[in-house]
Formats: structure tokens, C-alpha cells, sequence
């Protein structure tokens, strides 16, 4: 495979990626038997791990979407979720399954959780495609989540530095030299 010459390494490959999304999209489609959720992404970092995830789903699902991001800077999120895009349709009764390329620190989906349900929604469930544990800082855990992963800086399959990277077809680590200039 031909590896982006910004990345320091692969760290999951294009075959890893569809195997392990393919299995958890598995587990939703059991576990939402009979059921009609709305599938929420989560612009722009869910984009492919979300287009390849609804392609293993059969039972019926809507799609809706929407675009956040934190008030302030710095290394530590602070203040509230900022909504520059929200979903189109009501959430009341229904199941909802938001989907995000990553969990870092929590804050950004503990806040829409406590925001969809406070909307009405019947259920909220999380999947990610990644998990950085180790970066928690608010209480909130996906309920389906594809790959646990160390602290690193990973780019593609959706995720950008500078809104560079998120076309690769795999998930790279971004070398240091690119973003420590
Ligand atoms: C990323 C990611 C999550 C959030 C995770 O979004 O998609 O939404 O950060 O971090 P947290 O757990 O500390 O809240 P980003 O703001 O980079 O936007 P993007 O999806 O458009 O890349």
C-alpha cells in the first residue's frame, strides 16, 4: 500500500478497518432488531467510518447529521458545545446511534448524550471507530466502539490535521516533524 509520506507509520490498514467496522455494524443489527434508529454522524471526522458502517446495517435506519465543536481553545475542552449544524429531524421517541470517528477527552460526546436525551430521545447509544481511553475526562463510554488505541496522532479514514489527511483510505500516524514545526 502506498503510505503517505506525512505518515509515520500505519496503524490500521484499509482491510483491517472494513473488517472490524463490518463486526461491529453486525452487533448493532442484532442488537436493534426490530427497531428503526436514527443514525447520527457527526461532521466532518465520521464520514467514511459512518458511509461504511451503514453499508453493513440491514435492518431500516434513517440518517441524519450534525456539526459541533467547543467553545475556547487550549489543550483542555472548557465551555459548552457549540451546534453549527443541527440534525433535521425531532429526536423525540426515538432510537438514536450517534456515530463518531473518535472519543478523546469525552466532553464532546457527553455533551450531545445528555443533549439528544434531554430532547426526548426513546435511547442514545454511542459508536466510535476509536478509543483513546487513556484521555478521559468526562464520564461517558461508547457502546460499540471498533479500535482501542494509545495516544497517538492519527490521521485518515475521516480524521485531519489541519483539515489535511481525512481521504486516506487507512489510518496513519501523523509524523512529528509535520506538526511540530
Ligand atoms: C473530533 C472528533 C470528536 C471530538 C473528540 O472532532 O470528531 O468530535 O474531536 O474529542 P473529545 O472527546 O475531546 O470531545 P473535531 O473537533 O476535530 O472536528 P472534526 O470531526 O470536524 O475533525
Amino acid at each position: 500500500m502506498n503510505m503517505h509520506p506525512d505518515c509515520e507509520r500505519i496503524m490500521l490498514t484499509e482491510d483491517q478497518l472494513r473488517a472490524r467496522v463490518r463486526e461491529v455494524a453486525e452487533k448493532v443489527d442484532k442488537d436493534y432488531d426490530g427497531k428503526r434508529p436514527l443514525v447520527v454522524g457527526i461532521l466532518k471526522g465520521s464520514i467514511i467510518f459512518y458511509a461504511d458502517f451503514i453499508r453493513f446495517l440491514t435492518m431500516p435506519v434513517e440518517l441524519d447529521f450534525m456539526a459541533v465543536s467547543s467553545y475556547g481553545s487550549g489543550a483542555v475542552s472548557s465551555g459548552k458545545l457549540n451546534i453549527k449544524k443541527d440534525l433535521d429531524r425531532d429526536v423525540k421517541g426515538r432510537d438514536v446511534i450517534i456515530v463518531e470517528d473518535i472519543i478523546d477527552s469525552g466532553f464532546t460526546l457527553a455533551n450531545l448524550k445528555a443533549l439528544l436525551t434531554e430532547r426526548g430521545a426513546a435511547s442514545v447509544s454511542i459508536a466510535t471507530l476509536l478509543n483513546k481511553a487513556e484521555r478521559r475526562e468526562y464520564g461517558v463510554a461508547p457502546d460499540y466502539n471498533c479500535f482501542d488505541i494509545e495516544n497517538e496522532f492519527v490521521i485518515g479514514y475521516g480524521l485531519d490535521y489541519n483539515e489535511q489527511y481525512r481521504h486516506l483510505p487507512y489510518i496513519g500516524i501523523l509524523k512529528r516533524s509535520v506538526y511540530e514545526k
